[in-house]
């Protein structure tokens, strides 16, 4: 007797794909609160996830964080079908910050800790010592994101604005090939965002970062650099596709369910009601 195929063997990502997501659902009780979604990630694309409280945004990212598997439809991450991979073997190319993640991070842990401890893929200092090219790395990473002078200060002593550069300078740690950054500037003051648009512009630019992908919902937190754009509502893709044909004033409005403004400035973006 013949079974069927199981589906990882015939779904075979595009080559350039650094994730590819086919007929994506996530079923919670009665509803799906996501998709059926098709989205197809780049190497060297900078993307943008936008959509109202709820649209699934996080669900998504969770998806491409191989933390949550979907209810239907396939994934490929890095050339790696989701299903036919061995996920911890995975996460470490994959650079991850969210809330969820930031809450588990012991509030004693050094900043230098927190972030050198993403290379074993753990929160909180378990190990007695760490490799010295670990540390160095490590180091770097609190330099380059503005943090040198707080890297003994605990975890629980910093600001938000603080806390959530420890949170991208730790998802950089294991030099990843996609990473994955979820709201980053929520809870910032304008001078907080307004320096980690800067900084994330700049890592948008760099040939040599990462896949990126941000979600956010202000269109103010969009940073110049930004390729992509994929608007999402109720689950549902309303737009996708390079920033300046997704970030429309149509598309946006449908996305939030209410007509908008947008104008954009300077290669950034700013949305009122109309
Ligand atoms: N475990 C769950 N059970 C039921 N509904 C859920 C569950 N997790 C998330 N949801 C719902 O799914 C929707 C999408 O959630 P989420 O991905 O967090 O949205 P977003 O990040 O865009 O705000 C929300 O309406 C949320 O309430
Ligand atoms: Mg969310």
């Amino acid at each position: 007797m013949t079974l069927p195929a199981p589906s990882n063997d015939w779904f075979l990502p595009d080559e350039d794909a650094v994730l590819q997501m086919r007929r994506v659902r996530v079923r919670r009780g009665q509803t799906d609160i996501l998709g059926p979604l098709d989205w197809t990630l780049r190497a060297g694309e900078r993307w943008i996830v936008m959509g109202p409280n709820g649209a699934g945004k996080s669900t998504l990212l969770q998806i491409a964080a191989t933390r949550l598997h979907p209810t239907g439809g396939e994934v490929a991450i890095l050339e790696e079908v989701l299903g036919a991979v061995d996920v911890f073997e995975l996460r470490p190319r994959i650079g991850l910050s969210s809330a969820q993640l930031a809450a588990q991070v012991p509030h004693e842990e050094k900043v230098q800790d927190a972030v050198v401890t993403a290379a074993y893929g753990v929160t909180g200092t378990w190990r007695e010592s760490y490799e010295d090219e670990d540390r160095m790395r490590a180091l770097g990473l609190v330099s380059s994101w503005g943090l040198s002078r707080l890297a003994h200060r605990r975890f629980g002593t910093l600001s938000e604005g603080e806390r959530k550069r420890v949170l991208i300078a730790r998802s950089l740690m294991t030099d990843p090939e996609l990473l994955l950054l979820d709201e980053p500037a929520a809870g910032l003051d304008l001078a907080g965002r307004e320096a980690l648009v800067a900084q994330l512009s700049e890592l948008a630019r760099d040939e040599d970062a990462p896949a990126l992908v941000l979600v956010t919902h202000h269109l103010e937190e969009v940073p110049p650099g930004f390729t992509h754009a994929l608007l999402l509502r109720d689950g549902h893709a309303v737009a996708a596709g390079p920033i300046e044909q997704t970030l429309t004033e149509g598309h946006l409005s449908a996305a939030f369910d209410t007509p908008l403004r947008v104008t954009r400035t300077g290669g950034r973006y700013t949305a009122v009601a109309q």
